[in-house]
C-alpha cells in the first residue's frame, strides 16, 4: 500500500512541483485555499484543474481549505488519514510581508500551529516543514550554516523563525517527528510572479523598465534541485525521530546584476536600472549544504544559465496559452 501524504499549499509553485515528482510513489492529497495573492490561473494550471474547485470544498484529491480554519482542517485530516504532511502553505515574499504583516502572521504562524496541532490530534507522526533562508537575516558569515542563530530582518522571516520554534516545541513536547528545510530562492518553471526572474520577464513583456538592487546576491536554486531536496529529505524523515533542520540551496550565489545580464542575453531589449536594496532584503544568501549532502545525499545539479533557459521556455508557453 502506498503511503498517504497531505501537501498543504499544493497548488503553488513548490507544492505542485513536489506533487508532480512524488505522485507515482505516494498517494497524495492536496490542501490549498487558492488565495489570489497572484493569478490563480497559474495555480489551476499547475494542477491541470478547472476553476470549479473554487466553488467546491473538494475536487478529486484536492481540498479547497484555509489552514486557518482548524475545524475544516481537522475534518480533512480525519477523512484522509495521512501518514505524513508536507507543509508548504504560506504567504511567501519578503517585501509584501511589510504591507500585510497581520495576514502573514495569521497564515504562517497560526496556520502552521493548526497544521502541527491537527497532525498531533490525528496521530500523524511525520511532518516536513518548508522554512526559508530568510531566518538567517543579516551579519552572518557565508556560507550560512544551520547551527547559526536565527536573526530575521523581515516580517516574513520572523514568521518562519516563529514556526521553527513551534516545530521544536511540537517535536520535543508533542512527540511529532519534524524535518525543517530552509529553502534558498527557488526559480524555474511555475515560479511565483513576485520572484525576481519571473518579475523581470513580466516587466519586459509589459515594456516596464526593471529595477535591480545593487550589491546583492542570492543562492538561486533550480526547482528540480529544490524538489530533489524535499523528496530525499522526506524519505530521510520517515526513518528519523525528533526534529532535524537542513539548508536546501545550490551553494553557488549569483549576483542580482548577473541575473539581469543573463536575462538580457535571452531578451536583448530588456532594460534595467540599478538602485539601493530595500528594507528587509538581505544583502546576500549563501547556503552551506554539507549537512543535507551527508544525511540524505542531496546534490544540486542545475547550472544557472541552463536553469534560466528552462524558465524561459516555461514562461513562453504559459503566457502564450
Ligand atoms: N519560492 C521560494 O523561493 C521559497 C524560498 C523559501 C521558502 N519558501 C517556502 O516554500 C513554501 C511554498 O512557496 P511557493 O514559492 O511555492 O509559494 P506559493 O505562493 O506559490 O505557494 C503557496 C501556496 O499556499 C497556498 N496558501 C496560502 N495561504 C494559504 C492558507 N491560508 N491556507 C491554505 N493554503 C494557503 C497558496 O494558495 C499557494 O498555492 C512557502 O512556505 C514558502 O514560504 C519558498
Amino acid at each position: 500500500m502506498k503511503l498517504k501524504i497531505l501537501i498543504t499549499g499544493g497548488a503553488g509553485f513548490i507544492g505542485s512541483s513536489v506533487y508532480d515528482s512524488m505522485r507515482k510513489k505516494y498517494d497524495i492529497y492536496i490542501l490549498d485555499n487558492f488565495i489570489p495573492f497572484y493569478d490563480i490561473k497559474q495555480k489551476l494550471k499547475n494542477l491541470e484543474i478547472s476553476s470549479s474547485i473554487l466553488k467546491k470544498d473538494r475536487v478529486q484529491n484536492i481540498f479547497n481549505c484555509d489552514i486557518r480554519d482548524y475545524f475544516s482542517m481537522k475534518r480533512i485530516f480525519r477523512e484522509v488519514k495521512p501518514h505524513a504532511v508536507i507543509h508548504c502553505a504560506a504567504m511567501a515574499g519578503v517585501q509584501q510581508s511589510f504591507e500585510h504583516q497581520k495576514e502573514y502572521f495569521s497564515v504562517n504562524v497560526e496556520g502552521t500551529l493548526n497544521v502541527f496541532s491537527a497532525a498531533v490530534e490525528n496521530n500523524v507522526k511525520k511532518t516536513l516543514f518548508l522554512s526559508s533562508s530568510s531566518v538567517y537575516g543579516e551579519g552572518r558569515r557565508a556560507p550560512f550554516k544551520e547551527s547559526y542563530s536565527m536573526n530575521p530582518i523581515s516580517p516574513y522571516g520572523m514568521t518562519k523563525a516563529q514556526s521553527e520554534l513551534m516545530a521544536a516545541f511540537f517535536s520535543s513536547q508533542m512527540n511529532l517527528d519534524i524535518l525543517v528545510l530552509r529553502l534558498f530562492t527557488l526559480y524555474g518553471p511555475r515560479q511565483r510572479p513576485d520572484l525576481l526572474l519571473h518579475k523581470l520577464y513580466l516587466n519586459h513583456m509589459k515594456n516596464i523598465k526593471s529595477v535591480i538592487y545593487k550589491n546583492t546576491s542570492r543562492d538561486y536554486t533550480f526547482i528540480d534541485d529544490g524538489v530533489q531536496g524535499i523528496q530525499k529529505g522526506f524519505e530521510f524523515l520517515l526513518d528519523t525521530k525528533g526534529i532535524r533542520t537542513f539548508n536546501i540551496g545550490s551553494s553557488n550565489p549569483v549576483k542580482t546584476e548577473d541575473v539581469a545580464i543573463e536575462v538580457r542575453r535571452r531578451l536583448p531589449s530588456f532594460s534595467f536600472s540599478l538602485e539601493e536594496r530595500k528594507r528587509g532584503d538581505m544583502a546576500r544568501t549563501f547556503a552551506d549544504i554539507s549537512r543535507a549532502k551527508s544525511a540524505f545525499s542531496y546534490q544540486p545539479r542545475m547550472d544557472f544559465a541552463q536553469g534560466v533557459k528552462r524558465f524561459d521556455s516555461w514562461f513562453n508557453s504559459f503566457y502564450k496559452s
